[in-house]
């Protein structure tokens, strides 16, 4: 096993009894691993934030975690194996999709994942900025290889909203819901941005970079006044803090699970939970489609992941891209 992974390990045991004290013995007995082993792991973990008590006789107890996010509780808290298991922690960068992009070029492995304390050139869907502060948000991109036609994209993306947007709901215990195509909504407000770009080659998938920005611990006040009417964060709404490593562990595993489905059974099963998910359908909606505005009602999506619209003189219409915003 990994450092990494025995420190993830090592975490566990203390999440799964929080307050408890852990004898040295025991831990060196659970991971197989030397006394002195144990405490090099525990020192790796006070050097990442994490405070440890040690009382002789009784052990370790874990007395508190650190705010910054870090690599061991974020592996601790994924089920993944693949997605995410090769992580880049960054305290800043530019954006992170950038990163993911050169490390793809030079030929990382699907599922290698790029997280950000803060990006100063984070970037939204159609060109638009995303604001990305510092230690208050989830700022990452995944790595995909899938081996698809480009036209399939558009299905990845409807997927990782399912994914992200049941982690929220297990991680935040939030009542989150998805506005198409994959904008994450609590009670009307946005609480999180997905932007899916691909390379291609031929018309096939050379690989898909999965960019996810959720607004975690942002309070109140620290939504700029002008976006307070349309962007909330998971604090805001769940009340309490939220702890980011176990967010993005959540994520990775959801992931996975619905990217593995979604390989082997295609996009039947996704849509389906998409649309259990979603807040725009049985709705009056305005479609912004590069054509022009259309209004309606979203009725599902078809089988390529386009957004079905039944116009007010009955006839429907497909949607590809752009954006829906609901009616009253
Ligand atoms: C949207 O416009 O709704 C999509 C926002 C996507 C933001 C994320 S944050 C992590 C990744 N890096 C970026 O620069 N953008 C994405």
């Amino acid at each position: 096993m990994s450092d990494r992974n025995m420190e993830a390990s090592l975490l566990y045991m203390f999440k799964e009894r929080p307050g408890d004290y852990i004898s040295g013995e025991e831990i060196s007995r659970q991971l197989a691993i030397s006394r002195t082993a144990v405490w090099k792991h525990i020192n790796k973990l006070r050097e990442a934030g994490y405070e440890f008590e040690a009382v002789s006789r009784k052990g370790y107890r874990l007395r508190s975690q650190p705010s910054r996010m870090n690599a061991a509780a974020i592996m601790a808290a994924s089920k993944a194996s693949v997605l995410g298991r090769s992580l880049k922690l960054l305290t800043v960068t530019e954006s992170t999709q950038e990163d993911v992009r050169q490390l793809a070029e030079q030929g990382a492995p699907e599922g290698t994942l790029v997280i950000a304390e803060e990006q100063t050139k984070g970037r939204g869907r159609m060109g638009r900025r995303w604001y990305s502060p510092a230690g208050k948000g989830l700022w990452m991109s995944l790595l995909l290889r899938p081996q698809l036609p480009l036209t399939s994209a558009p299905q990845l993306t409807l997927l990782t909203a399912v994914a992200v947007c049941r982690a929220i709901r297990l991680a935040a215990s939030v009542n989150a819901g998805i506005k198409w195509p994959n904008d994450i909504l609590i009670d009307g407000r946005k609480v999180c941005g997905i932007l899916l770009e691909s390379a291609c080659e031929d018309e096939r998938i050379r690989y898909c970079i999965a960019g996810i920005g959720i607004d975690v611990n942002l309070s109140e006040p620290e939504v700029p006044e002008e976006l307070r009417r349309i962007m909330t964060s998971l604090m805001i709404e769940s009340g309490q803090p939220v702890d980011r490593s176990v967010l993005a562990g959540a994520i990775m595993t959801e992931m996975e699970q619905l990217y593995t489905l979604y390989v082997q059974d295609g996009f039947a099963s996704i849509a389906n939970l998409w649309e259990a998910l979603s807040v725009s359908l049985h709705q009056p909606v305005t479609a912004s489609t590069p054509s022009g505005e259309l209004k309606g009602t979203a009725t599902g999506l078809d089988p390529s992941g386009a957004l079905v619209i039944r116009l007010q003189n009955g006839q429907t219409h497909k949607i590809f891209s752009g954006d829906v915003a609901i009616d009253g």
